[in-house]
């Protein structure tokens, strides 16, 4: 038999970032709001052992080793139910790879799914949600998708309601930037300032409530966008492509580097992506609608 899982990227429409908790971690207010771009986690039983193959136009970037959190979570499921993760994870990707996305994260949700069904463990959703947040802060929001505030280090989650479609455009850098590297530079950014504690903005929250993409433009925040700029200047003229292309706002999602449009809708963001590709200023340009659902069982086929 073999399970496919479908797994969505996120943007973050409010980051922020408190202060370095004596764990190295930062304490967030995490505004996570899943899009229409996805990977693809396949498993597959495998005698040899957990393997993992990847494929898509990032997938040389893609650890294939233990370090990949797909691998890591079928190990994790596995320990658990204590069984072999015996199983072959192939990752169809066309989430960016390092790009503030989650796309990581997604497979490592997608893997957990999959392999979840695929070994029929009758893990309940708290725990599979227990295995994502010990996996990365991300990963649990992969796992429930829609929109929901993350606090803590972002990994406890409380959904949210949306009262419409928001049409996003991404513009995919030329590089990655390392997540720890990002939170680095946000710490040695505020040395000698007080940080205060994060906190969702009302306003922002009542925004995604009514679907409205100009209450949403007006609110959208990201603490770690001054750290991703200083690290990879050029996204500057990224965003100011954007803005000038009419996007009703233009931020950094995540830790980047790939920034994020806002647009009134579907058309509007057609010519916001238009816009920025031919502006030079990025490799790659998608629009994707959010939100969208969370990691789900798209196939399940028997053995051939
Ligand atoms: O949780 P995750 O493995 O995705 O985090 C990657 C890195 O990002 C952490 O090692 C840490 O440096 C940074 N991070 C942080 N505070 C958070 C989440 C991540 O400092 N809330």
């Amino acid at each position: 038999m073999s399970v496919t899982v479908r797994v969505p990227a996120k943007v973050n429409v409010q980051l922020a970032v408190g202060a370095a908790r004596p764990d190295g971690f930062h304490d967030l207010a995490n505004v996570f709001l899943a899009v229409g771009l996805h990977d693809e986690v396949t498993a597959t039983p495998s005698p040899d052992g957990l393997r993992i193959t990847c494929d898509g136009p990032d997938a040389g970037q893609v650890p294939l080793d233990r370090t990949n959190l797909a691998a890591r979570a079928a190990l994790a499921l596995a320990e658990r139910y204590g069984r072999d993760a015996d199983v072959h994870l192939h990752i169809a990707k066309d989430i960016p790879v390092a790009g503030g996305m989650a796309g990581g994260s997604a497979d490592g949700a997608g893997a957990l799914l999959a392999c979840d069904a695929l070994w029929g463990t009758g893990a309940s959703r708290e725990e599979l949600l227990d295995i994502c947040a010990e996996l990365g802060s991300d990963v649990p929001f992969s796992l429930v998708g829609g929109a929901a505030l993350g606090t803590g280090r972002g990994e406890r989650l409380t959904e949210l309601e949306v009262g419409g479609t928001f049409h996003w455009v991404f513009a995919m850098a030329s590089r990655g930037l390392s997540t720890p590297a990002v939170f680095r530079e946000f710490d040695r950014l505020g040395e000698g300032r007080e940080i205060p504690e994060p906190v969702a903005s009302r306003d922002l929250l009542d925004a995604l409530a009514k679907g409205d993409p100009d209450a949403l433009a007006a609110t959208v925040s990201n603490d770690l966008q001054p750290a991703a700029l200083s690290l990879f200047p050029e996204l500057a003229d990224t965003l100011a492509a954007g803005r000038a292309a009419g996007a009703l706002a233009s931020l950094v999602s995540g830790s980047g580097p790939t920034t994020a449009f806002l647009a009134r809708d579907a058309g509007a963001a057609d010519a916001v992506a238009g816009a920025l590709r031919s502006s030079g200023t990025c490799r790659t340009v998608r629009a994707a609608a959010g939100p969208v659902p969370g990691a789900t069982v798209i196939r399940e086929e028997p053995d051939q």
